[in-house]
C-alpha cells in the first residue's frame, strides 16, 4: 500500500484526540460497506457462469453457496441465477445504506472538528500568558484560526478516505485471493511496488505542506499590515513597501501551491494507465499461459479492477492527506503545549493593607542580557496615589505590565495580596497606553457586556458626564447605542482615551492603573481627567504613568526609572 504507515496512524491518533472514539465507528461502518460491496460483486460470478460451470469444490463457490443455499431453502426458489441476482441487488442496497450512514456521520464529525478546533484555539489564546502570546504575530494566529483549520478539515476527510481505501483494498484482495490466488498475488506485488514508488513522493508533498504553513503566515501578516496601517500608507502613498511584500508572499504561496498541485496531477494521471496496463497483462498471461476459464477471469477481473482502483485511490487520498499534514501537525503542536492558567506571583495570600510588593526585583527583556531596570523594594498599598515617571523607553509600561500580571518574565520576589475577602484576586482597572475600542455600541464598550440593563445606562451616563463626553455621545444618532469603532462612528484619539478611562472606572476596581492617560488630551480635557482621578484619590489605589507633572503634588509616592533603576522621588 502506498502509504507511510507510521505517519498515517499517527495522524489518525491526532484526530482521535479531537473526536474521540467516534472516528473508529466511521471506519467500522466503512468496513461493512466495503465488505457488502465485495459480496455484491462476487454474486456476479454464479450469474456469469450460469452456475453450471461452477466447480462445486472450489472455495469460491463454497463462499457463494454459503449465501445462496439458505435463501434457496427459505424461499423455495431453485433458480440459483435468480437468487444470485436478488442477493447482488440486496448487498448493493445495504452497502448504499451503510454508505449513507457513514457519509452522514462523517460530515457530522467534520462539523464537530471545526467547532472543537476553533474552540480549542480560542481557549488556548485566552489562557496564554502575555509573554507567550506575543511570541507569534497576529498573522500567525489568523492563519491557524482560518486557513490552517480549513486544511485540517480537508485532511480529516482524507484520513477517513485513506483508511476506507485501505479496508476496501484488503477486502477485495482477500476476495480476489479466494477466487484466484493468481490475481491476489499480482495485487499484492503491485501494492508493494506502488508503495515504493509513491513513498518518496508522499514525503516530499508533506515537506511542501509544511512550507505552505509558513508561507501563508507571511501572506496573512502582510495583509493584516496593509489593513491596520491603511490610513498611514494611503496618506503617504507608501503602500508599495507593504504591498510589494504582500505581492511577493502571494506569488511565493501560489507557486508552492502549484508545485503541490503538479504532484497530485501526476498521481491522478498515472492512476488509470497503471490499472489498465496491469489488467491487460494479467488477462493475457491467464488466458494464454494458464488456460483459465473466461468467466473466472471476468469475475476476478472485476474484483481485481475494484481492488486496484482502491489501491490507487488510496494513493491519491494519502497524497492529499500529506498535502495538508503540515497544517495538521502545526495545529497539533500549538494545541499540545499546555497554556498555564496560574500566573507567576498572582497567588492570593493573606489580607493586608498592602496590595503588591516587589523586592530584589529585575526585568530583563528576551533579547538582551542587561536588565531593563532593577527594583530594591517597591510596595503599593491600598488607597495610595502613585505617580511613575521616566524617559521614553525606560520601562514604565513594562513595570505596569508586571504589576498587572501581564508580564511574567522577571527575577526576584513579587507578592500580590487580596484586596477583600470576597475577591480571590485583585480587581485591577488598566487604561493602556494605546486605547482599545471594540466592535459594538458606546454602552457595550463601557460595560463590556452585550446586554445591558437600565441601571447600566444610568451609571454609564453619569460617567460620561463626569469625563466631559456626554455632549459628544448625545450628538450621535443612537446616543449610547451607536456603534463605534471599525464599521461604525470613528472616535478622535482623545475621545477613545476618555472612553477607555470610563470603562475602567465603571469596573469599580481596587486598583486603577493608567498609562499616560492624558497624552492625547488638550488642557481642558486633561484637567477633567485629572479632576476625576483626584476625586477617587484615597478611595482606591491609583497608579498613573505620566510625563506631565500636573499630578505630582497629589502623589503619595512617586517613582522614576533612572539609569536602569527604579528610584523613589517621594
Ligand atoms: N515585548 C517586548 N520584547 C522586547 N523588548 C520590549 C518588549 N516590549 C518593550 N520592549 C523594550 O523594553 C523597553 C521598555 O519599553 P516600555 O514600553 O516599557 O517603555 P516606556 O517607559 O513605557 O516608554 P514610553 O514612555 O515611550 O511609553 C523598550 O526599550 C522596548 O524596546
Ligand atoms: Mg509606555
Amino acid at each position: 500500500m502506498s502509504i507511510d504507515s507510521p505517519s498515517v496512524f499517527k495522524v489518525l491518533e491526532i484526530f482521535r484526540g479531537y473526536l474521540g472514539r467516534n472516528i473508529y465507528i466511521i471506519l467500522l461502518l466503512a468496513t461493512v460497506a466495503s465488505f457488502l460491496e465485495g459480496l455484491g460483486v462476487m454474486m456476479i460470478y454464479p450469474v456469469l457462469s450460469g452456475l453450471s460451470a461452477a466447480d462445486g469444490h472450489t472455495t469460491a463457490s463454497a463462499l457463494i453457496m454459503y449465501f445462496i443455499l439458505p435463501v434457496s431453502e427459505f424461499s423455495g426458489e431453485s433458480d440459483l441465477v435468480t437468487i444470485s441476482l436478488v442477493l447482488m441487488v440486496t448487498f448493493f442496497i445495504l452497502k448504499g445504506l451503510f454508505l449513507l450512514i457513514t457519509h452522514g456521520m462523517n460530515y457530522y464529525l467534520k462539523s464537530i472538528l471545526l467547532r472543537t478546533l476553533k474552540g480549542r484555539i480560542k481557549d488556548k489564546i485566552q489562557r496564554s500568558k502575555y509573554n507567550e502570546f506575543i511570541k507569534n504575530d497576529k498573522g500567525w494566529y489568523q492563519n491557524i484560526f482560518s486557513e490552517q483549520i480549513n486544511k485540517v478539515l480537508v485532511a480529516y476527510i482524507h484520513i477517513v478516505q485513506v483508511f476506507t481505501h485501505i479496508i476496501s483494498s484488503i477486502v477485495y484482495m482477500c476476495l480476489a485471493l479466494i477466487i484466484s490466488k493468481y490475481f491476489g498475488l499480482v495485487l499484492l506485488i503491485i501494492s508493494l511496488l506502488l508503495y515504493i514508488i509513491f513513498r518518496k513522493l508522499n514525503l516530499h508533498v508533506r515537506k511542501i505542506s509544511h512550507l505552505l504553513v509558513t508561507e501563508y503566515n507571511l501572506v496573512n501578516n502582510s495583509f493584516l499590515e496593509l489593513l491596520s496601517n491603511f490610513k498611514y500608507l494611503k496618506t503617504f502613498n507608501t503602500q508599495n513597501y507593504v504591498s510589494s511584500r504582500l505581492d511577493t508572499s502571494i506569488k511565493q504561496v501560489s507557486h508552492t501551491e502549484f508545485r503541490h498541485g503538479i504532484y497530485l496531477a501526476l498521481t491522478m494521471a498515472i492512476k488509470e494507465p497503471i490499472a489498465v496496463i496491469t489488467i491487460a497483462i494479467s488477462i493475457f498471461v491467464q488466458l494464454k499461459m494458464f488456460n483459465v476459464p473466461l468467466e473466472l477471469i471476468l469475475i476476478s477481473l472485476l474484483l481485481f479492477y475494484r481492488s486496484l482502483t482502491s489501491i490507487l485511490n488510496l494513493q491519491v487520498a494519502t497524497q492529499t492527506l500529506f498535502s495538508n499534514l503540515g497544517s495538521v501537525e502545526a495545529l497539533a503542536e500549538y494545541l499540545r503545549q499546555p497554556a498555564r492558567l496560574d500566573e507567576k506571583g498572582k497567588v492570593a495570600v493573606e489580607q493586608s493593607d498592602k496590595l503588591i510588593e516587589l523586592r530584589d526585583f529585575s526585568i530583563t527583556m528576551d533579547n538582551t542580557n542587561e536588565p531593563l531596570f532593577t527594583i530594591d523594594e517597591l510596595t503599593i498599598a491600598k488607597k495610595e496615589f502613585i505617580v511613575i515617571k521616566g524617559r521614553s523607553g525606560s520601562g514604565k509600561t513594562t513595570l505596569i505590565d508586571t504589576l498587572t500580571g501581564l508580564n511574567v518574565n522577571y527575577h526576584g520576589h513579587k507578592k500580590t495580596y487580596v484586596s477583600s475577602q470576597s475577591l480571590p484576586f485583585l480587581n485591577v482597572g488598566y487604561v493602556c497606553q494605546d486605547p482599545v475600542i471594540f466592535a459594538g455600541t458606546v454602552l457595550q464598550n463601557i460595560t463590556m457586556r452585550s446586554v445591558n440593563t437600565a441601571e447600566d445606562e444610568v451609571a454609564t451616563n453619569k460617567l460620561l458626564v463626569s469625563f466631559g463626553l456626554m455632549e459628544f455621545v448625545s450628538s450621535l444618532h443612537n446616543k449610547l447605542h451607536t456603534v463605534i469603532g471599525s464599521g461604525g462612528v470613528e472616535l478622535s484619539g482623545g475621545q477613545k482615551q476618555r472612553l477607555n478611562i470610563i470603562r475602567e472606572f465603571y469596573k469599580n476596581p481596587d486598583i486603577l492603573i493608567l498609562d499616560e492617560p492624558t497624552s492625547a488630551l488638550d488642557a481642558v480635557s486633561s484637567g477633567i481627567v485629572n479632576a476625576c482621578l483626584t476625586h477617587i484619590r484615597h478611595k482606591i489605589c491609583v497608579i498613573v504613568v505620566s510625563h506631565k507633572d500636573d499630578l505630582d503634588h497629589f502623589a503619595d509616592k512617586m517613582y522614576s526609572i533612572e539609569g536602569a533603576k527604579v528610584v523613589a522621588l517621594k
